[in-house]
């Protein structure tokens, strides 16, 4: 979900606006996708790298999570949606911590849509402590299976689709072994103008391609 900074700037607003604004075009995309039948929807909402940023941002975002999930338990039950989150929770504040804690438990028997939000999220991170807990568990085979059995969510299916919006192209430390064949779309629309449409458009764009998985 990249551009909400750009989109705030252009319109001589904080950049903060641009989130706020961003965390509605998630909302929309997240509905149609619960709409349509869509299984797993994961939204790349804050990085391990984020981190770099000023405090007020970093506040505002934290803050962002939390109002977020607080409010919107009405909306996940309406549509069926389950929370999960992926991610090093330990790194987060204690109450956003405790917060997405409580989103996870609170939704966990929606049998819809699920939304696993990366926060505090990094692929390289996530797989360091994926290996750790092998370490941990004794586990002697390191086989892909096992690898996979330690991630965050490991029950979560391989990446079928990838959107970046805001034009950057570049995978950004997001889900780097669950993403090894997905299809990747780029789109130069900042985030918070990429709505239902677009979003539409892509999932037609996906279903044209040809995916062999390196068969022939
Ligand atoms: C949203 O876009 C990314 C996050 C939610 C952290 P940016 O904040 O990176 O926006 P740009 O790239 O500066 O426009
Ligand atoms: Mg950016």
């Amino acid at each position: 979900m990249d551009g909400n900074g750009r989109w705030a700037q252009r319109r001589n607003l904080p950049r903060t606006a641009g989130h706020k604004e961003g965390l509605n075009a998630a909302k929309q995309v997240v509905k149609m996708a619960a709409d349509i039948g869509v299984k797993c929807v994961t939204l790349y909402a804050f990085s391990t790298e984020n981190w770099k940023r000023t405090v007020e941002e970093v506040g505002f975002l934290m803050n962002l999570v939390l109002t977020h999930l607080r409010g919107e338990f009405a909306f996940y039950k309406k549509n069926g949606i389950r929370i999960r989150h992926i991610g090093d929770i330990a790194g987060l504040p204690a109450n956003v911590a405790a917060e997405i804690r409580r989103a996870t438990a609170d939704t966990a028997g929606f049998t819809g849509l699920t939304v696993t939000l990366a926060v505090n999220y990094g692929s390289r991170n996530e797989l360091a402590r994926a290996f750790s807990k092998m370490l941990n568990d004794g586990v002697t085979d390191c086989s892909e299976d096992s690898i996979q059995a330690h991630l965050d969510e490991p029950a979560l299916p391989d990446v079928d689709l990838l959107i970046r919006t805001g034009g950057e192209q570049r995978l950004s430390n997001f889900l780097l072994w669950q993403a090894a064949y997905a299809e990747l779309v780029f789109s130069r629309t900042l985030w918070p103008d990429y709505g239902a449409d677009e979003f539409r458009r892509t999932l037609a764009e996906f279903g044209a391609r040809s995916r062999r998985f390196g068969g022939a």
